[in-house]
Formats: structure tokens, C-alpha cells, sequence
């Protein structure tokens, strides 16, 4: 399937109560407008254009789509002639959506383009939904029986502009349209605004196309909740409960255990191993890869980490850093900003690692800071020791070797180089460099080593 789509996004979105615009505020760590694009991407839309305001059009520039700004807004039927004219007319189908409702997914754009192109005479066909009442959705008016008509749409009746009776009907214009693009075009131009809030609505081709000859095709939709618009802080909540839902259920079908998919917060385009368990209180954003057989969490955060197989990470946080085979992390570290951590690392309580390259079976159990620094295989790091890593102007490297003792409470004051086999003792400050296997205690750290007999 091939179209092209409009998405309206310029409304200001008054009910939300920000200086961000609506269709910006996120949704498991992804705009409103994300989603929307996404699932218009999904159904295999070729070409999208969203319709913005003056304000909003620069913040647009992360989506890399194309935009045309409704500089007053005047309603979804000008937005949509505004598109129109920037766009080149074409024969297709045109799919409009809007940008509020981030719940729809691929099948709902796929099946609303399908009953367009299943035939010709059609000239537009709409996603209908049955709600709950009351509601602020326009009500779709079928049209009535005895009239020999059937049970077609025979218009839209915007909530503010209904009777009494009409209010009651239960189904509802979700919002997503596919034209057939000439159809729309000959009609667009002859919306008006003579209605209860002097807007061009976009429903109003409804009645028009059908008085042109051509038939409005209804496509109703399984469930009501994925069209939900979001026009509150608290349908966004609701939206985002049923996003995450979602994005938790696919991994569960892909052999991920989420103990509380309630309390697990998960972002799009994660990759997560199988046997892999998710305890509670657990946020995993950005680009993370967790592997096979790991146990994350509770109360857990990871962003933009990569965590081998078999891995625990409990209570801490893991953010823009990976992490090696069978490394137990946590309760209460923090692991941030290029850390790089080897197999079978152990790191404990109150210990951060930042930019730095830790090998193999090293551990630091206990309050600790490893910063800017490269740690060798087995070395073992005390309770407070830490790389005193800049000096006030600019940050040094701590380099330490394999199999080495940093005793408790050591302040390593970088640049510094501590050979294999060093041992220093608890409380050292070391200023200088050590050589391999020499031990140093003091402050300033000084050596104790035997000196090999003079011959
Ligand atoms: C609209 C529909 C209603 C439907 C409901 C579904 C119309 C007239 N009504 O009502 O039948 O049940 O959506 O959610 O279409 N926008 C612009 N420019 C404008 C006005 C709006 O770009 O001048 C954008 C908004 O940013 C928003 C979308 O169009 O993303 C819909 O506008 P909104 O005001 O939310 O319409 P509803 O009252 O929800
Ligand atoms: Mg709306």
C-alpha cells in the first residue's frame, strides 16, 4: 500500500495547560507526534505532511518531516486546505490523522486506506468507534433505513453543535480519514464555517462528498481506546498506561518476565534478551540492549546501556554505559557517562563509575568513585577509595593495572599510574606513580616494599 498522509497538529492545545505544545509532551520517552508518524510509517505511508503553527514548526525539526504552518487556526478543514496547497496534487489516496492521538496503530491506517481503494465509487472512507457516553467526539448520523439509503454516514455532527438526540448516539468520528485525493480536493473548497464555534471543520466533506455522488465508507474499529485523543495532562496519563502496556506485552511474548508491567517503564526500540526479568519500579529508556538471562531491577533505571548476558542490576542506575557478562551491580550504584565494565565485575552500594574502563573480575564493593580511569582484570578497589580526578582545571586519567589492592579510603590523585601487583594501604594518598608490585602506604603514599638486597 502507498499514500500519502496530513497529520494536523497546529491546534494550541489549551486543555493541556503548557508552553509545550500538545502534540510534543511525551509518551514513554517519545512525543505525541512521534507515534502518530510512526504508525502512519508502519502502514506504509510514503509521505507525510504535518500541519503546524509559526511557534511550534522550529521544535519540529527532530522529526525530520515536513511541514506547512496554519498561521491562524481557523479549524481542521483550513488546516487540511492549507496542506492541500502546498502539497502537488496527486491521484492517490490521502490519509488524514491527527496528531493527538498517539494510541492508533498500523492496522487502523492500513484498513482505513484498504476500504478507500477496495472501490472507485468510494470517495472517503473514516474510522468509527462506539464509546462510552458522554463524550466530545462528533457523532457519526447514519443515514436512516427507511429512506431505502441503508445504513450509510450521512454526515458528522460536531458534540457542540448537537440536538439533544444526536449527543445520544454512540458512535463516534475517531479522526482518521482516507480520500481519494480529487474528491477532496473539489470539496474542501466549499467548507464553511457556519457552525456553533465558527471553525472550518474538516467532517463537514462528509455530507458535502455524498451530495457530490460519491459514498462514505465507515470502518469501524475494534477497540475504542486505541483512537482516544489525548487533549488533557489526564488522557495523557491514560494514554501513556496503555503505551506501555503495549511495549511491555512485546516483550513478554518475546520470553522477557516483567514481574509488574504497572511499575515497568519501557521506551520503543528496546531489545531485550529472553529469560531476562524485569522486577518492579524499573525504567528502561533510549537506545538499551539488555541480554539474555539478566535480572534488572527493582527499582532500577537504565538508559542508553548495554548489558551483556546474564547480568543483575539491582536498585542503581546504568545510563550511556555497558556492561560485560554476569556483572552484578548494585544495590545503589550509579554507572553514568561512558563507564565500560568487563565480565563478571562486581560493583556494590554507593559506588559511581564514570568514563572509565574496568576489565574483567574487578570489584569495588563499596563507596566508591572510579572516574576517568582504566581498571586491569582482578584489581580490587576498597570501601572509599576514590581517582581524584580533576585538579581544579581539567581531568586526568587514573590508570591501574591487573591483579591490584587499592586500600580503603585511598585518594588516588590522578594523572597517576599504579602498576600490576601494587598494594596500597588504607587511607594512602597517592600523588606518584607506582611500580608493579610495590606497596605504598602513608600521605603521601610512600614505598614499604623490601628493596631486593644490594650484592
Ligand atoms: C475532532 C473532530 C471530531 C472527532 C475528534 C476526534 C473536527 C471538526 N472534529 O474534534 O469529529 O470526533 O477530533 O478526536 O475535525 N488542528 C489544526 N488546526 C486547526 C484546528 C485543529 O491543526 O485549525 C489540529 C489540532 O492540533 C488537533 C486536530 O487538528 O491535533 C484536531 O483538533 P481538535 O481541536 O482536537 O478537534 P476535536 O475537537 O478533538
Ligand atoms: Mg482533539
Amino acid at each position: 500500500m502507498s499514500a500519502r498522509a496530513i497529520v494536523l497538529a497546529a491546534g494550541k492545545g489549551t486543555r493541556m495547560k503548557s508552553a509545550r505544545p500538545k502534540v510534543l509532551h511525551e509518551l514513554c520517552g517519545r512525543p505525541m507526534l512521534w507515534w502518530v508518524l510512526a504508525a502512519l510509517n508502519a502502514a506504509g505511508v510514503d509521505e507525510t505532511v504535518v500541519v503546524t503553527n509559526p511557534e511550534m514548526d522550529p521544535l519540529l525539526a527532530e522529526f525530520g518531516v515536513r511541514t506547512v504552518i496554519q498561521s491562524e487556526q481557523l479549524g481542521t478543514g483550513h488546516a487540511v486546505r492549507v496542506a492541500l496547497d502546498a502539497l502537488a496534487p496527486s491521484e492517490g489516496t490521502l490519509v488524514v490523522a491527527y496528531g493527538d492521538m498517539p494510541l492508533v496503530d498500523r492496522t487502523i491506517f492500513e484498513d482505513v486506506q484498504a476500504a478507500v481503494d477496495a472501490d472507485a465509487g468510494t470517495a472517503l472512507a473514516l474510522v468509527t468507534a462506539r464509546m462510552p457516553l458522554p463524550s466530545n467526539f462528533g457523532r457519526i448520523v447514519r443515514a436512516d433505513p427507511s429512506t431505502g439509503s441503508g445504513q450509510g454516514v450521512e454526515r458528522i455532527v460536531e458534540a457542540k453543535d448537537c440536538t439533544p438526540a444526536q449527543l445520544a448516539l454512540d458512535e463516534m468520528n475517531a479522526g482518521i480519514y482516507a480520500y481519494d485525493e480529487a474528491a477532496l480536493r473539489a470539496t474542501i473548497v466549499q467548507v464553511t464555517n457556519a457552525n456553533a464555534q465558527r471553525e472550518y471543520y474538516l467532517t463537514d466533506t462528509v455530507e458535502l462528498l455524498i451530495a457530490a455522488g460519491g459514498r462514505v465508507a465507515p470502518v469501524p474499529v475494534a477497540d475504542y481506546r486505541s483512537v482516544l485523543g489525548v487533549n488533557d495532562r489526564i488522557e495523557l496519563a491514560n494514554a501513556r498506561a496503555v503505551l506501555n502496556r503495549r511495549l511491555c506485552e512485546e516483550h513478554m511474548r518475546a520470553g522477557v518476565t516483567i514481574v509488574d508491567p504497572a511499575t515497568t517503564y519501557l521506551s520503543p526500540g528496546l531489545t531485550i534478551g529472553a529469560d531476562t526479568v524485569i522486577q518492579p519500579n524499573t525504567t528502561i529508556g533510549g537506545a538499551t540492549t539488555v541480554g539474555a538471562n539478566c535480572v534488572i531491577g527493582p527499582n532500577t533505571r537504565l538508559a542508553n546501556a548495554a548489558l551483556a548476558d546474564d547480568v543483575r542490576v539491582t536498585e542503581s542506575v546504568v545510563v550511556d554505559s555497558a556492561v560485560g557478562a554476569r556483572t552484578v551491580i548494585g544495590p545503589f550504584a550509579h554507572l553514568r557517562a561512558g563507564a565500560n565494565l568487563g565480565a563478571e565485575v562486581k560493583i556494590g552500594n554507593f559506588v559511581e563509575i564514570k568514563k572509565a574502563d574496568l576489565a574483567d573480575e574487578v570489584k569495588a564493593n563499596h563507596l566508591a568513585y572510579i572516574g576517568d580511569a582504566t581498571v586491569g582484570p582482578r584489581t580490587n578497589y576498597a570501601a572509599g577509595a576514590i581517582t581524584c580526578n580533576y585538579d581544579g582545571v581539567k581531568k586526568n586519567r587514573t590508570v591501574i593495572g591487573a591483579d591490584v589492592f587499592i586500600g580503603t579510603n585511598n585518594a588516588l590523585v590522578a594523572p597517576l599510574t599504579i602498576g600490576d601487583g601494587a598494594i596500597t594501604g588504607a587511607g594512602a594518598v597517592v600523588i606518584r606513580d607506582i611500580p608493579p608490585g610495590d606497596k605504598q602506604v602513608g600521605n603521601p603514599a610512600r614505598s614499604i616494599a623490601k628493596k631486593p638486597a644490594e650484592t
